[in-house]
């Protein structure tokens, strides 16, 4: 026993195969600067034409260099972690610390209710002692729809949690579950609690969604509960008091399960809202449910979780307590951060809504580099760190182990809610106003999560990054192209705010962060510039073709192998590395589609919203994206047909460019008419040109089929389409004369 105390609760290991990978990066560098000798050295004279588009040729080209290099960096060295849960058990079995875990909410439409208690029931069903767990629901929809379905949640709760736990049954969403079981034999022991509770599930979901469906709440159900009584004095969902009810007391002795096991704590928070009053979107729902939970339970481990995703492994939260009682390096961790994986994937991911490669190659860099940055979800805080204490290494080491000196009022529920409601009032903050500063999540950034994450960092905490075989949480990806678009235009935008920010890694990071991290933030926070040198690629080297500019050596010309060995060993490692992480073939050339329109709308939409609003031209608004479709949307989305079907600018970038690069390919052909004999195809300079056009046009091909070909409601709308084509015909013709 005395020797158990010794091993670790927790390893790291480090990839395989780091050498080939820095080979072949140093090799593909070589490549570059060829490519680059080759820029400089046959730059066209002043009176040439097309000096000026090779200039940016040159410069686009620098650029991709530069970010390639941040790739590389984040790649360099990632490693993985492992855990011993039983390790866990045997020493610290009766000395687990607190959870608290938040769900957040912000619009029974967007986000059904009946999804969200399934989330909510997937993690009051952890297997961890019930007494010290404490989940925190909050609603920034302020809707008693949401409300309804948490009191119908607490009760079913009371079966549900003493079937999982007797059948260890995974995973431990209803939904999920059922959706996926396979019903027990007759004669199973499980089979008649098995369908008893089926019944009871599918009872309260249609319940629910008829509620849902009607919009309102009948005098019936409103009898239930007194806590539906706050609703009559809510003017509007923006202009509402704080409605908190404890659904659950898990403190209070008659808050048991059908087999007289305790609860865990169950709370419904909707923060007041005033129109007057700025509320700061998800980060100031999280900030006011870490106020009142401080008075509830004060669980010293936060895990924050969105409402779409549900807990797929019931022991998540023993992984992630290993990381925080490792005797060794416990003291250090600030977040453990789990991937953010999805389920319902269509098999070739049409919209390259995965992040396989993201959550499997780069955020296991960043752990490398000095730890993953927060992303918003499936995250466990320590909660001193996320109030914005600062590591120090005595004190740490000193606290944590005695963390039995948490002191939380002792009193009734009601007095509690009472007590609490004013931690979340709209008001609170103006007289703490270190709160959404140094304190909590930061405000006044769409990517909130990544800022806060960061100032953690910055605060000297490491962070870990727990990624394994079977995944902890489950979210719902994207279903159209428009969500997929907007909210990767979000994201470029909130990340490029930070890179220009007071808050750039370089500067705010400075001797506070390793080099190396400050690197792999801008993997995400340049994002966003990304998007001018790939139109610039795709657009320039296109017109140049018609107009007859050569931009690229000629085939014969030994200049052409860098360009060849960079091109095809590029790809050829995304492509591997794509597959590696459990995708086809098919996903990947979907996955540079994606690539592709995500550069050349929604991060050059999201630049110029930078801009605009920095100049006060616009205000900040956060999209929550979409995650129920209609049939008809969901019908095509598993057919994996692209959904153009809206009116968007974004879209008319995607068709224009589309047109124009078919344009350009057919003035193009010309060319390749003549070079039907070996001669002229050798000494022809535009073959290169012509090639990346066609394959531009190539990747553009469901953007024909969308303009063209498709009848159904996702054809692109007319009046994109005649914008598109005017404004590709204006491209070509100010090209050609
Ligand atoms: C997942 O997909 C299945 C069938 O493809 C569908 O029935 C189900 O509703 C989807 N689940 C969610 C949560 O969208
Ligand atoms: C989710 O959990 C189930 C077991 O309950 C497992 O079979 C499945 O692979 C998990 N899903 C993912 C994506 O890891």
């Amino acid at each position: 026993m005395e020797k158990n105390h010794h091993l670790p609760l927790y390893v790291t290991k480090s990839a395989k195969a780091r050498i080939p990978f820095h080979l072949f990066a140093v090799s593909l560098f070589v490549g570059v600067c060829f490519i680059f000798v080759y820029r400089v050295s046959n730059i066209p004279s002043e009176e040439e034409a097309g000096r000026w588009a090779w200039i940016g040729l040159f410069l686009s080209e620098l650029w991709f260099c530069l970010y390639w290099f941040i790739t590389v960096i984040v790649r360099w060295n990632p490693i993985y972690r492992c855990t011993f849960k039983d390790r866990l058990s045997l020493r610290y079995e009766e000395a687990l610390p607190g959870i608290d875990i938040f769900v957040c909410t912000a619009d029974p439409m967007i986000e059904p209710p009946a999804m969200v208690i399934n989330t909510v029931l997937s993690v009051m069903a952890y297997d961890y002692p019930p007494q010290k767990l404490n989940v925190y629901l909050s609603d920034d929809g302020g809707s008693d729809l949401t409300f309804y379905a948490m009191v119908e949640a607490s009760s079913f709760s009371k079966i549900w949690l003493p079937f999982c736990k007797k059948f260890k049954i995974e995973p431990r969403s209803p939904e999920a579950y059922f959706r996926t079981a396979v019903e027990p034999l007759e004669d199973n022991v499980m089979a008649k609690e098995w369908s008893s509770i089926k019944k009871s599930y599918e009872g309260m979901k249609k319940r629910i969604e008829t509620t849902t469906k009607l919009g309102r709440i009948s005098e019936e159900i409103r009898k239930q509960h007194k806590g539906f009584r706050e609703w009559n004095l809510v003017a509007s969902r923006r202009d509402h008091q704080t409605i908190l009810q404890m659904l659950i007391d898990g403190k209070d002795p008659k808050a048991v399960d059908i087999e007289g096991q305790p609860l865990p704590t169950l709370v419904y928070l909707a923060r007041e809202k005033r129109p007057q009053y700025h509320h700061n979107f998800k980060a100031g729902a999280v900030n006011a449910l870490i106020r009142v939970s401080s008075r509830i339970s004060n669980g010293p481990i936060i895990l924050i979780l969105d409402c779409d995703m549900y807990s797929n492994n019931s022991e998540s939260v023993r992984d992630a307590v290993c990381f925080y009682m490792d005797e060794e390096k416990g003291h250090e961790v600030g977040f453990v951060q789990f991937p953010q994986s999805f389920e319902n994937l269509t098999k070739n991911d049409v919209y390259a809504s995965s992040l396989n490669v993201i959550m499997g190659a780069e955020i296991p860099g960043f752990d490398g580099n000095g730890g993953p940055c927060f992303i918003g979800t499936g995250c466990f805080h320590r909660r001193n760190t996320l109030c914005g204490q600062k590591y120090s290494d005595q004190e740490c080491k000193a606290n944590w182990k005695g963390r039995d000196d948490i002191k939380i009022e002792e009193s009734a529920s009601h007095v509690l809610e009472d007590t609490s409601k004013v931690l979340a009032s709209c008001t609170y903050e103006e007289k703490y106003t270190q709160w959404g500063n140094e304190v909590g999540l930061k405000y006044g950034c769409p990517v909130e999560d990544v800022l806060s994450g960061l100032a953690i960092h910055c605060r000297g905490w490491r962070s870990i990054y727990f990624n394994p075989e079977r995944k902890g949480f489950l979210g719902l990806p994207p279903t159209t192209l428009l969500q997929s678009l907007v909210q990767h235009k979000r994201w470029s935008e909130g990340d490029f705010q930070i890179f220009a920010s007071r808050y750039c890694p370089f500067v705010y990071g400075y001797k506070k962060i390793p080099l190396k991290l400050q690197l792999s933030y801008c993997i995400y926070l340049l994002w966003a510039p990304n998007g001018f040198a790939t139109l610039y690629y795709v657009a320039v080297p296109s017109l140049c073709l018609l107009r007859g500019i050569s931009l690229f050596p000629k085939i014969s010309s030994a200049w052409v192998l860098p360009f060849a060995f960079v091109i095809i060993f590029h790809r050829a490692y995304s492509l591997g590395e794509f597959i590696w992480f459990g995708g086809t073939v098919q996903g990947w050339w979907n996955d540079q589609r994606m690539w592709l329109f995500r550069r050349i709308s929604s991060f050059i939409f999201g630049f110029l919203d930078y801009i605009l609003k920095l100049v006060g031209f616009s205000k900040s608004a956060f999209v929550v994206t979409q995650k129920v479709a209609d049939d008809d949307v969901s019908e095509r989305y598993e057919q994996e047909l692209m959904e153009f079907g809206a009116s968007s600018p974004m879209f008319t970038i995607i068709a224009t460019l589309a047109l124009l690069n078919a344009f350009c390919l057919v003035g193009g052909m010309k060319r390749v008419i003549y070079m039907m004999d070996v001669q002229t195809l050798v000494s022809e300079p535009f073959t290169l040109q012509i090639l990346l056009c066609a394959l531009l046009v190539l990747i553009n091909l469901p953007v024909y089929q969308c303009l063209f070909l498709r009848k159904d409601k996702g054809r692109m709308p007319t009046s994109v389409t005649q914008r598109s084509f005017m404004f590709a015909i204006l491209a070509c013709a100010l090209a050609m004369y």
